[in-house]
């Protein structure tokens, strides 16, 4: 289990971003985390992963712990290569000059075992479309194929938790849907425990078991599925009046401003 306990972060060391944010991940779970644009969730998957500092952050406070080891403060390799966390960052990270089984082959690189044959016709199997396109150079491709691909790549490094910030962003409708179910997948087939943000709140709550809401750095909401899929705010600001009104394109959903009454 990953347990985050009261961590207080900040960018170039004044602007205060976390302000003191418990949660637990259980293992073999998906968690989900939600919460309006600045909330401070990506900030929360850096800190995770070790890699706050490359962003010139800082934790003030707090601690991450994961089977009741300290991470906080670690080197982002010791995070990955040792406990397996692994960040799937929003922004697509492939190496663009290369094509998609030499992406595969270079994440799994630092690997020692002799699986790698077996985990790339696994990443075929869970996203068909880059099976298709094994030679394509990945910078050439979609940015919904260079989004499987990032997963695929993270997949090839064996992670037991994968971190996944707005997966589904930026998909076609049909590729959201495709997501989630090998989000799933990949969950119960490959026993990943999954951290998983997302804008699109009623797909996310669907897959996961537990959620987290923030709002301005702070966790303002949490429970079940079942607990935030009755919650009024959640069904109001998220799902929309009939619990089916995720929204449509993801720039409205950005945008979209809540009001302030979780604070109250
Ligand atoms: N490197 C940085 N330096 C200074 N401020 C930062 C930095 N990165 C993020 N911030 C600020 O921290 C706050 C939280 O940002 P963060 O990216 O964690 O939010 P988020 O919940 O992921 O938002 P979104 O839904 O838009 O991705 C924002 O106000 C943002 O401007
Ligand atoms: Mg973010």
């Amino acid at each position: 289990m990953i347990e985050v306990e009261g961590l207080r972060v900040v960018y170039k060391d004044v602007i205060s971003v976390l302000h003191g944010v418990s949660v637990n991940l259980e293992d073999g779970q998906i968690t989900t985390l939600l919460g309006a644009n600045g909330a401070g969730k990506t900030t929360l998957l850096r800190t995770l992963s070790g890699i706050l500092q490359i962003y010139d952050g800082k934790v003030l406070e707090g601690s991450v712990k994961i089977d009741g080891v300290e991470l906080t403060r670690l080197n982002p390799v010791v995070i990955t290569r040792r406990f397996g966390i692994v960040f799937v960052v929003e922004e697509r990270t492939v190496f663009p000059q290369l094509t998609v089984m030499e992406n595969l082959r270079c994440a799994a690189s630092s690997r020692r075992d002799r699986d790698v044959a077996r985990d790339t016709a696994r990443v075929f199997e869970l996203f068909p479309a880059l099976g298709y396109k094994t030679a394509c150079k990945s910078g050439y491709m979609s940015g919904g194929e260079q989004q499987m691909l990032s997963i695929g790549n993270a997949l090839m490094t064996r992670p037991k938790t994968l971190l996944l910030d707005e997966p589904s962003l930026g998909l076609a409708p049909i590729l959201v849907k495709e997501m989630f179910k090998v989000i799933t997948r990949i969950n119960v087939e490959s026993k990943i425990s999954i951290f998983l943000i997302e804008q699109n709140a009623a797909a996310a709550m669907k897959v996961a078991q537990k959620g987290y809401v923030m709002e301005n750095g702070r966790v303002v909401l949490e429970g079940t599925r079942e607990e935030l899929e009755s919650n009024e705010d959640i069904k109001e600001f998220y799902l929309g009046a009939d619990g089916e009104g995720q929204k449509k394109d993801y720039r409205q959903s950005k945008r979209y401003k809540r009001r302030k009454r979780w604070l109250g």
